[in-house]
C-alpha cells in the first residue's frame, strides 16, 4: 500500500449541519442561554517558540494551507468573523494574527481560522478543517525527528480534561498532546469529584474559570454539554464526544487517518457502517468527510438509524455487501450497548452474521481499501480480529494520528489563531 499525503483541490461546499441543536444537558435545567467571552492571553505564532528553531510549522504551513483552501469562507457555528491575515518576512510567510481581515488592495489572501471553540465538525469550513489537518502533518514532521518530541508552545497555559464519562483513547491523547505541548494538564473525572456530591456542571464551570484554564477539553454524556460549558468559561472549550451528537477531533483524526493512506478524499468512496443511532463518532465523520469531498455511506439495520438521517450529507443502505464493493474505506461503529434500553437487533450473532466486517467482507473493498475503527471495539461482533489486525487495518495508526491532530486543535485554538 502506498501513503500519499493529499492535496486536495479548493472550492468544495461547506457541510451544513443537519443535526438539530443538542438537547440541554440535564444537570443545569434552568441554565441561562450560552453565551461566548473571550479569554484574551498572549497570541502565539509559533510552536516552536523560545526553543531556538525557527518558524517551521508556520512558515511552511500558511502557504500551503491558502493555496489549496482557495477563497475565504466563514467558519460556521461557533461564530468566526475575522480571518488571519498571511504576510512574507525574511523568514517566509508567517500569520499576522489580525482579526480585521486582509488590508484593502492588499492581494494577500487570508488564513482560515478556528472557531473560537471546537463543539461540532460543522464548525470547521473546509478551509480551516484543511488547515487543522496540514497543521497535524507539520507537527508530526517536526516532533518526528525528534528524540525529545516535546515543544515549548503553551508553556504557561493551562489545559483541563473535564469528562463525565468513560473514555480511553481520547482522555490520554488530548492529555499527551496538552503535554508535548509544554502545557500544565489537570484531569478531572466525575468519578471521585465533587460531581458524586451533587454538585452541577455549571458550578464545576465555574470551579475551572476560577483557576483560569485557558481550554476545557469536555466528554459527558449528555448532548450539549460542552456547548453550555463554553457560555461559563472564558477559555477554549473542546468537545470530546457529548452523548449521541458529536465528537469534532475524532472525525479530524479519521480524516486525518485517511488523507495519508488515500490522498485527497475528494470522491472518495467511505462506508460507515454499524450504530449510527448512538454514534457520536458517526454524525462528526458524515460532517467532516463530506466537507472534505468525500462520499458517505451510512450502513446499519433500520432500527440503529436516527430520525432525520435522510437529511445527512451521506447515501444511507441497509445491505452492507450492496455497499462494500470498491470503497475506499469502511469505517466500523462500535454497537454501543450501554445506550441501548431496548432490543434494537435480535441477537449479537445475527448482528454481526448482517453488519459485522469478516475477511470475506473485507475482501470487497477496492484493492487500496482501509478499515477504520474508533475504538472501543467489540471483536467479533462488528468486526472480526483477522480483519482488525490485518494488514489494511489502520485501528492502532488510529490512536497514534490523535495525539497528532489534538495537538494541532490545542495549538490553533489557544495560539490566538481564532476568530474573534
Ligand atoms: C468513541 C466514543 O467514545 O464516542 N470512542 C472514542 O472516542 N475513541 C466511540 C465509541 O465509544 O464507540
Amino acid at each position: 500500500m502506498t501513503i500519499r499525503t493529499g492535496t486536495e483541490r479548493a472550492g468544495h461546499r461547506t457541510a451544513g449541519a443537519p443535526f438539530p441543536p443538542a438537547e440541554a444537558p440535564t444537570t443545569e435545567p434552568g441554565a441561562p442561554a450560552a453565551h461566548v467571552t473571550r479569554s484574551g492571553g498572549p497570541r502565539r505564532t509559533d510552536p516552536t517558540e523560545g526553543d531556538g528553531e525557527p518558524n517551521v510549522i508556520m512558515s511552511s504551513l500558511s502557504s500551503q494551507s491558502v493555496a489549496e483552501a482557495g477563497a475565504p469562507t466563514t467558519p460556521g457555528a461557533s461564530g468566526a468573523v475575522g480571518p488571519a491575515r498571511m504576510s512574507e518576512s525574511a523568514d517566509g510567510p508567517s500569520f499576522a494574527g489580525s482579526t480585521t481581515g486582509s488590508p484593502a488592495g492588499s492581494d494577500q489572501l487570508p488564513a482560515p481560522r478556528m472557531p473560537r471553540h471546537l463543539l461540532s465538525a460543522g464548525d470547521l469550513d473546509r478551509a480551516t478543517a484543511l488547515h487543522v489537518l496540514d497543521t497535524a502533518s507539520r507537527l508530526e514532521q517536526v516532533l518526528g525527528g525528534r528524540e525529545v518530541r516535546k515543544l515549548p508552545t503553551l508553556r504557561g497555559r493551562t489545559v483541563v480534561n473535564l469528562f463525565y464519562e468513560d473514555s480511553t483513547r481520547t482522555r490520554m491523547s488530548f492529555e499527551l498532546a496538552a503535554k508535548r505541548l509544554s502545557a500544565d494538564v489537570i484531569n478531572f473525572s466525575a468519578k471521585g469529584s465533587s460531581v458524586s456530591k451533587g454538585e452541577s456542571l455549571k458550578d464545576t464551570a465555574w470551579t475551572l474559570q476560577a483557576m483560569g484554564a485557558d481550554a476545557v477539553v469536555c466528554r459527558h454524556s449528555s448532548s450539549g454539554a460542552p456547548e453550555r460549558l463554553s457560555g461559563w468559561v472564558d477559555g477554549h472549550v473542546v468537545n470530546a464526544g457529548d452523548g449521541t451528537h458529536e465528537h469534532p477531533t475524532q472525525a479530524l483524526l479519521d480524516a486525518y487517518t485517511l488523507r495519508r493512506h488515500l490522498g485527497d478524499l475528494d470522491g472518495r468512496r467511505i462506508v460507515v457502517v454499524g450504530d449510527v443511532l448512538h454514534s457520536r463518532v458517526a454524525r462528526s465523520n458524515v460532517l467532516m468527510l463530506s466537507t472534505l469531498g468525500a462520499e458517505v455511506t451510512l450502513v446499519a439495520p433500520p432500527t440503529l438509524l436516527p430520525v432525520g438521517v435522510a437529511g445527512w450529507p451521506a447515501t444511507v443502505e441497509y445491505d452492507l455487501d450492496a455497499a462494500l464493493p470498491g470503497a475506499d474505506a469502511v469505517m466500523m461503529l462500535r454497537v454501543q450497548r450501554e445506550r441501548m434500553g431496548g432490543a434494537f437487533f435480535p441477537t449479537a450473532r445475527e448482528y454481526s452474521r448482517r453488519y459485522g466486517l469478516d475477511r470475506r467482507r473485507h475482501s470487497l473493498l477496492a484493492d487500496h481499501g482501509v478499515v477504520l475503527h474508533p475504538g472501543p471495539m467489540n471483536r467479533g461482533m462488528e468486526i472480526a480480529s483477522e480483519v482488525a489486525d490485518g494488514p489494511d487495518s489502520l485501528i492502532v495508526e488510529q490512536v497514534g494520528n490523535g495525539v497528532t491532530v489534538r495537538m494541532a486543535v490545542l495549538y490553533l485554538l489557544l495560539s490566538g489563531e481564532v476568530a474573534a
